[in-house]
């Protein structure tokens, strides 16, 4: 049966009407376990007005700041060069400092006045925490009072205190431990800069992240997560943090320490599903570890379609990732998953893009496709309410956006990937079998000016894997 436009935005409609439904399931779920990056994010705008100054500044030229060889931070004026290059494309990327003089440098000049929990494991874990989940045990490589004050004022959410015991976070100081601030830099699509007498306009709303944190740098691991996590009933463990590792500094070693961790958390009697979320990784010799290592042993993985082209250069397939840099269409996304499953055999990849996600999941994953399907409609759910409220705090923010439409963009994304993959069922079920695995696929709400984007990949991939289960 093929539908009007109309009846397909109203089919879909009624199957975001469960979003709620989802949520109130997650209470059964038993234990959350998120590792390892949690740290502290100092929240900046910068406005084109002000960009342009710094550029004057430091004398950047055009020519200068449009050269993307050199992605590290020695001193402030790469920041600059960092912000120019995001803010000209409209693209998030995350820079990291190896010197604590740029530390120091960014705390008295970019300053600390809005802080909030920072990272995959620390965002995700208070999100989740509101969705009505038992237990959520975070990992911390350090927890001094800033760290936190960043979690919220929640019985549910737990971590480590010196001596090893389970805590609520917020009641946690592990005083001897240094906080780890990343500086998030954002900055409004439509405004405009200028430089060496050319105006540049921001084409997107995005981010530039600079980071200086030696815990992230060295993978330092809490024995004492790693002990809970193996002696106690888990139902699901997120993973993420290898983002900032660097190759010259031992970078694919420690990111080869977590494999028997990983592999020991498989052997234990009730096997908890293992998420790997990607991030922005700068670093190839990493990346590449992280794709032919990590997600080969990991149940499941998420990604958005910036980190997806990173992934297909690392793994040879440059001429792909050409064409999806150059056309990030849905179609040319769906080649991308095709080729990560094949390669790295990942039992579930979840790719979210602007107004769409994608699930590639093997036929006999312990999650079937509704239920799948039921997790991503909830995310995109939470993700438009983040994008609208700026942030989930509360267990009622997840679900202010309910009974908003469904965006034409992402019906029109579908629908391209509907014609791509030969199979119109995707259109009105979500789901549908392809020679190798189940698709999933939902359309999303989107928020035209969105307050916040940071966190909101993990927010989709967290909310989409647990709203399953
Ligand atoms: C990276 C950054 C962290 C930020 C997060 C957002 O992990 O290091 O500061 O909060 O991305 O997704």
């Amino acid at each position: 049966m093929s539908l009007s436009p109309d009846n397909i935005k109203k089919n879909w409609r009624l199957k975001y009407d469960k979003a709620s439904e989802t949520l109130a399931q997650m209470s059964k779920i038993k234990t959350l376990a998120a590792a390892f990056n949690v740290n502290v994010d100092s929240i900046i705008k910068i406005s084109g007005k002000d960009l342009t100054e710094k550029i004057k500044e430091y004398g950047l030229s055009l020519t200068e700041l449009q050269k993307a060889d050199n992605k590290k931070i020695s001193t402030p004026k790469d920041i600059y060069r960092g912000i120019f290059r995001c803010f000209s494309l409209g693209i998030a990327e995350e820079w990291i400092a190896e010197d604590k003089a740029v530390y120091d440098w960014m705390k008295q000049h970019l300053g600390t006045k809005k802080l909030q929990m920072g990272a995959q494991a620390g965002i995700i874990a208070n999100t989740l925490s509101l969705s009505g989940i038992q237990k959520v045990v975070t990992h911390t490589a350090s927890l001094p009072e800033l760290q936190a004050e960043q979690f919220f004022k929640r019985e549910n959410l737990l971590s480590f205190d010196e001596n090893g015991n389970l805590k609520p976070a917020y009641r946690i100081n592990r005083p001897q431990d240094e906080a780890s601030i990343h500086w998030i830099i954002e900055f409004d699509k439509d405004d405009k800069a200028e430089v060496d007498g050319t105006e540049i306009i921001c084409p997107k709303s995005n981010r530039f992240i600079a980071t200086y944190d030696p815990m992230l740098f060295n993978l330092v691991i809490d024995d004492n997560f790693v002990k809970y996590t193996n002696e106690n009933p888990v139902n699901c463990i997120i993973l993420s943090g290898y983002q900032a590792l660097d190759s010259a500094n031992n970078g694919v070693a420690l990111v080869e320490k977590t494999i028997p961790i990983i592999k020991k958390w498989k052997q234990n009697s009730e096997h908890p599903l293992i998420h790997l979320e990607i991030a922005s990784t700068q670093d190839k010799e990493v990346r590449k570890a992280i794709v032919k290592k990590i997600m080969p042993i990991c149940d499941s993985c998420g990604l958005n379609e910036r980190e997806t082209i990173d992934m297909l250069e690392v793994l040879g397939y440059e001429a792909l990732a050409e064409k999806c840099n150059r056309e990030t269409t849905p179609s040319n996304l769906w080649q991308a998953l095709k080729i990560l499953k094949k390669e790295t055999a990942c039992p579930r990849i979840q790719l979210h893009m602007f107004g769409l996600y994608m699930t590639a999941a093997d036929k006999d994953f312990c999650l079937s496709p509704q239920d799948n399907l039921k997790g991503m409609i909830l995310a995109a759910t939470a993700a438009a309410s983040k994008a609208s409220i700026g942030k989930l705090s509360e267990p009622s923010d997840i679900l202010v956006s309910v009974g908003q439409d469904i965006n034409q963009i992402g019906i029109n994304a579908l629908s391209e990937l509907a014609q791509a993959v030969g199979n119109q069922q995707l259109l009105t079920d979500g789901f549908c079998k392809t020679e190798d695995f189940n698709l999933i696929a939902v359309p999303t709400i989107i928020i035209d000016k969105p307050k916040t984007l940071v966190g909101m990949g993990d927010t989709i991939s967290a909310f989409s894997l647990l709203g399953a289960l």
